[in-house]
Parts: C-alpha cells; structure tokens; sequence
C-alpha cells in the first residue's frame, strides 16, 4: 500500500464548481463542513480560501480515507490557518456529532456522495465486481453488517426488492432465485464468487454492476442515511448559507432533489386547509443540476454521471 500514490487515486468531479460556490466572508468565523472528505482535493482548494481562524470539519465514515486524508490536509494547513475537526463517523450523524463539539451553526456545507476511486479499484475495498475480494462493502468496516449477510440471510422476496429499487435490475426475480438456491449449498464470501453466479443468472453483463449497486445501497443505508443528513444540514445552515451536494446515480439525485424540493415549499400537506404548518427554509440556486463540462469528461470519464444540486438556507 506504501508504494501507492494516492493523490494521483481519486479525480474530485465539479471541483471548480463547488469550489467556486463557496463564499468566504472577511467580517464573519466560516464554519464549512465537508460530510465526505475521501481524497482530500475539494478540501485542500476549499482551505485555499478560508480566513484565520475559520472551522473546516470533516466526516469519513471510512477510517483508512480519513487516516490518508488528515495527512495531506495537516499539509495544506501546516499554518494552522484553519482550525481543523476530523470526524470518523458517519453522515448520518451530523447533528449527534457538531453537538458533541459544540457546533450549533455552520455557514456551508457539502457531500460528494458515496465511493472514492480507491475504493472501486482495490480489491480490498470490496465494491467492485471486477475484482475478486471479501464481499464486504461497508464504508465503515466497524458499523453494521457486511454485503454478504445480505447476500446469504435476506429472504429471497427481500433480495427481489433490494435488487429491482436500489438497481433498477429486469432480472431481479431469476437472480435472486439463483442466489437462494445457491447458498443453500454453499454460502457467498467473494465478490468474484457472486459476480460469476449473477453472470449465469443474467446473460446481460450490466446485471453484475445493478445488483453491486443495489447491494451497496442497502449495506450502507444510503439513501436514508443520505436523506436524513441532508435535512438535519438544512436545519443546521445559518440563514443565507449554503449546502451543496454532489451526486453520481439517479436515485441519489432523486432523493436531494426531493428534499430541497420540500424545503422550499410553505405547505406540504395536501389539506385544503393546511395542517402541516411547514415553512419553508430553502431557496435553490441552480434549477437544472451542475453537470460537468465536456472537458472534464475527457479528463475523467468517471465524471459523466456526476450531478449537483446547490441551495441557500433562507
Ligand atoms: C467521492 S469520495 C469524496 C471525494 C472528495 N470530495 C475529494 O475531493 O477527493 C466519498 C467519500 O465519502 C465517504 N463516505 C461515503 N459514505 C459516507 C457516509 N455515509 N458518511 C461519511 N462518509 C461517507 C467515503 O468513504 C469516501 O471517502
């Protein structure tokens, strides 16, 4: 691992854009929350532009990216610019965590959301099929079960679910019976070993990445993980500031798209009179989702799919 050069790993999508949004005011402490630090780039040009004496507090739920992370940013920041707050937790916890260092306000906030580069390229990082490694897939290896207990304890209507929501996969059904029967003789331990079994299962060879989504997906609980940081965030910006999330799949889009929809609305009930009394909170700054431009495409393929969304607490 020492002859890896990690900053060469992982090509940060939107990084002018999202680095471009963040204001900094002279006249005001900037608290900024990064709540997926990976490989550091959005963070390092972010710390380019603080003031002395700002916060900049950063989640990774995964202790390796954190650990390569404070590293390079103990670097960047080798003036002590800035006051730093590294948090190995995971997003779903913001609120939990500013309390316990007493973080009750914060003047912007980002997620670029889920898997870095280094984590679809190594083995070890267990989220490719292309690679054979443990079937794991948790970011953080110390929280919650791994992909394989999915894989081997879930009811088979369950496997049917996961797999047609989170991957959006026509042949879920056969699949998941494929799996049911498989594991009774034999249990799932390897990426390689479900990837062969989906490839009998499916002629198609898009099934394998579908099925590797869904399942991390669900490993991970990240859509309702994704939904429930994103409102306490919300709560969290002090009014004018700003949250902006960065996104790589449909769902994840859908599911930021949805909760800012919802903030900036004064009803959400369908009452005639209304009875939610909800308030809106929110103001969107782009209608349409930042995509990356053809040149960043070029340089990064990966970026194709990226998709932000970036809105104002009001
Ligand atoms: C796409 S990378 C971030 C890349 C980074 N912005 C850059 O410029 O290099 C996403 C990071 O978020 C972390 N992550 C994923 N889900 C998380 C969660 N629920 N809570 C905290 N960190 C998470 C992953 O471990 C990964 O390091």
């Amino acid at each position: 691992m020492n002859d890896i050069n990690f900053d060469e790993k992982h090509i940060s999508v939107l990084l002018d854009e999202l680095v471009d949004s963040i204001k900094i005011f002279e006249n005001k402490k900037n608290i900024i929350v990064d709540c997926t630090l990976g490989m550091w780039w959005h963070a390092i040009k972010i710390i380019e532009k603080m003031n002395q004496g700002d916060t900049f507090i950063w989640f990774d739920a995964d202790t390796r990216n954190l650990k390569l992370a404070r590293v390079r940013l103990e670097q960047a920041n080798s003036d002590n610019k800035v006051e730093i707050i590294l948090i190995h937790s995971n997003f779903v916890n913001l609120q939990e965590e500013l309390d316990k260092v007493w973080i009750q306000k914060i003047t912007w906030i980002y997620y670029d959301l889920w898997l870095s580069s280094l984590h679809v390229d190594e083995a070890d990082r267990w989220f490719s099929f292309k690679l054979d490694g443990p079937l794991d897939m948790r970011f953080d290896t110390e929280s919650s079960h791994p992909a394989s207990f999915i894989v081997n304890k879930y009811t088979k209507d369950n496997l049917i679910k996961i797999f047609k929501e989170y991957g959006e996969e026509p042949m879920s059904k056969k699949i998941a019976e494929f799996i049911a029967k498989r594991r009774k003789i034999q249990k799932f331990e390897t990426t390689k070993d479900l990837a062969d079994l989906i490839g009998e299962a499916s002629g198609n060879p898009k099934s394998k990445n579908r099925i590797f989504q869904a399942l991390r997906i669900e490993t991970n609980h990240e859509l309702d993980y994704a939904k429930k940081s994103i409102e306490d965030a919300i709560q969290l910006l002090e009014v004018w500031w700003h949250i902006f999330v960065i996104s790589f799949h449909s769902l994840e889009d859908r599911i930021t798209k949805q909760t800012f929809k919802k903030e900036t609305r004064d009803c959400i009930c369908s009452d005639i009179i209304c009875t939610c009394h909800h308030v809106k909170s929110l103001k969107l700054l782009n209608k349409k989702p930042i995509l990356p431009t053809e040149e960043e495409i070029k340089r990064n393929p990966r970026s194709r799919s990226a998709k932000a969304r970036w809105a104002e607490k009001i």
